[in-house]
């Protein structure tokens, strides 16, 4: 049996899940994460109430999926941190986040898992003044690994529509996500996966997830561009897609096509592909996954355990 402790911590380590997902404890005996240059017990990472990150919301995140140690798509999970440093002027190279992340795996023994690993950089702490504190103030960085979620129900799930209350600059991956967070909640309370964010009845994407519909074959994304966040998910699905010979068009999806295409689905780190078979009670399709959206995500799977998609070996 566990102590009480060893169960307190591994219920704690699954606070970590922003999936609502219910998942087994898993005993950790003391989970370690990243602070400004040092691996510590989590309990002991202290970070000032004058950080601009909880004061302003002034930083990003990344979240990067770990199979067995091997990173998927780290080349372009840190060109989007790159990107977001860039915009918000935070003077931090993205290249700590490579042996950061393979050693909070050690340390948390997540070396064999499906992992994620968790990287945050505020503009640090300095007295509260909104614009930029002094030169020199250094920034913050947090990191954290821990198991992925549980894959959803494999019958596929149910969103919902919100309307989309987001900022202009969407392609910065901000933590500044309470808008997320509002429609999410709502999603959680009508017993559904993820809420669709939608403006000028255009379906743009999900809280945490981007978002595709098919017709008559042909696949259809909103375009980069300020109104998404460039899915790493989203790249590769659309290269898996163009590999499989579907047509690809990225241009704005009407709320609208979302109930008369044959198939809907999400794609994030966290959920690679995942369709949605009914939006707002409204059936998609014929209710049940698509062939697509699966195809595509064995392609992403296959590529994430190291095959190369169409190859026979
Ligand atoms: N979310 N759109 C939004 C708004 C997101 O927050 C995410 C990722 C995506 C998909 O991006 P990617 O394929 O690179 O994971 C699209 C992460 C997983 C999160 O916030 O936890």
């Amino acid at each position: 049996m566990k102590s009480p402790s060893a169960v307190r911590e591994a219920n704690a380590a699954d606070q970590f899940s922003h999936s609502g997902l219910a998942r087994a404890p898993r005993t950790i005996r003391r989970v370690i994460v990243y602070l400004n240059g040092r691996f510590l017990p989590r309990e002991d990472a202290k970070i000032s109430p004058e950080d601009r990150g909880f004061l302003f919301a002034d930083a990003i995140y990344e979240v990067v999926r770990f199979a067995a140690g091997r990173p998927y798509r780290l080349a372009e999970h840190l060109v989007r941190m790159r990107h977001g440093l860039t915009a918000l002027q935070i003077a931090v190279e993205p290249g700590f986040f490579p042996e950061v992340a393979v050693r909070l795996l050690e340390e948390n023994r997540l070396g064999r898992d499906d992992a994620l690993v968790y990287a945050q950089v505020s503009r640090g702490a300095a007295p509260r003044s909104h614009a930029f504190p002094p030169a020199g103030t250094p920034p913050t960085v947090f990191a954290f690994a821990r198991l992925t979620d549980p894959p959803p129900p494999p019958e596929g799930g149910r969103a919902i529509l919100a309307p989309d209350e987001r900022w202009g600059r969407c392609d910065v991956k901000t933590v500044m996500l309470l808008p997320n967070v509002l429609a999410s909640q709502r999603a959680r309370e009508a017993d559904a996966i993820e809420a669709i964010l939608v403006r000028d009845g255009i379906a743009w994407e999900g809280t945490k997830s981007n978002l595709f519909a098919v017709s008559g074959g042909v696949l259809r994304t909103a375009p980069k561009g300020p109104r998404i966040l460039p899915g790493v998910t989203r790249a590769a699905a659309l290269e898996a897609a163009s590999g499989l010979g579907f047509r690809i068009e990225e241009r704005p999806v009407a709320v609208e096509e979302l109930f008369s295409c044959d198939e809907v689905f999400l794609a994030s780190t966290t959920l690679w592909t995942y369709s949605l078979v009914e939006i707002d009670g409204r059936v998609i399709g014929n209710g049940r996954p698509g062939p697509v959206a699966v195809r595509i995500r064995e392609a992403l799977e296959m590529e994430f355990r190291g095959a190369r998609v169409g190859l026979t070996t």
